[in-house]
């Protein structure tokens, strides 16, 4: 079985490490040994453990899940050169990665919110030499796509990244509009779940224009509901959520 070494025990870490547990051997580098066990135990196999304090990770497939701010103070506490890199560091550059880290490859991968639960919308920049293996592993928690450049993984961040609290608030919306109307909290709320799970499934085969055209009578009440997201500027608006979050990534 591959060897694949965690660096950082965090929860990005975990979410991974997760999907990966069936197929690979895991080794976990962290700073305090009882975070280790306790990662171990939530894991439910056996790891191997080591201290990060000169770890050696001479020809080793890492997995760098540690904070932005970190990488720093991470890269001095490393000895030898990976084979490979693969960073789950939000909005931290390859450059910086190449310059911090001792490798012979570097992968960025931008995993979003549903990886804790396996279902993440990856996606992956760097390295072509290791596309395919980059494919594979950040595979396991969901699904990947491979872009050509960071600026797309930087836009790509404010759709699939960003994305979950901007289907957040219109689930939040949409729910409330209900209670609204007269339905009981538990009730809207269980329904815009149902909602949200059949749609998740049904967009994943069919254009969002003829899913709406196939639920849109003429004259009728959806067209109704529709025409008020159309005057208060949905469509609008969410062009302009992917502007301002891309951008907003640029600058920091
Ligand atoms: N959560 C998400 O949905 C998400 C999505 C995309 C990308 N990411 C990226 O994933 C990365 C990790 O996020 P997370 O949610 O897993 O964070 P987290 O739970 O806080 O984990 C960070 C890990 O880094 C370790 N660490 C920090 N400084 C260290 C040092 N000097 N030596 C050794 N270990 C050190 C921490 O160790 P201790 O446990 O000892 O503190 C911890 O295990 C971040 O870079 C983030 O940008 C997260």
């Amino acid at each position: 079985m591959t060897t694949i070494t965690f660096i950082g025990n965090g929860n990005m870490a975990l979410s991974i490490a997760q999907g990966l547990k069936e197929n690979y051997k895991i080794e976990v580098v962290g700073r305090d040994l009882k975070k280790l066990q306790i990662f171990e135990s939530a894991l439910g196999i056996k790891i191997d453990k080591a201290l990060i304090k000169d770890f050696d990770m001479q020809d080793k497939t890492i997995l760098f899940c540690v904070k932005p701010a970190n990488i720093e103070e991470v890269a001095t506490l490393l000895k030898g050169k990976a084979r490979v890199i693969y960073s789950v560091l939000a909005g931290t550059s390859l450059e910086k990665l190449r310059s911090n880290l001792n490798t012979n490859a570097v992968v960025r991968t931008m995993p979003n919110l549903a990886a804790s639960v396996q279902k993440s919308m990856t996606t992956l920049t760097g390295d072509t030499a290791f596309r395919a293996e980059a494919e594979e592993i950040l595979g396991s928690i969901g699904t990947t796509r491979w872009l050509g450049s960071e600026k797309e993984i930087d836009i790509a961040t404010a759709l699939a990244g960003s994305g979950p609290a901007y289907l957040a608030l219109m689930a939040e919306a949409l729910a409330d509009g209900a209670v609204k109307q007269g339905l009981k909290r538990d009730d809207a709320m269980a329904i815009m779940r149902g909602l949200f799970g059949g749609f998740g499934e049904l967009i994943q085969d069919i254009h969002p224009a003829l899913l709406k055209d196939g639920v849109m009578s003429p004259g009728g009440t959806t067209a109704a509901g529709y025409g008020a997201l159309e005057d208060g500027n949905v469509r609008a608006s969410c062009i302009d959520a992917i502007e301002k979050a891309y951008k907003r990534a640029l600058e920091l």
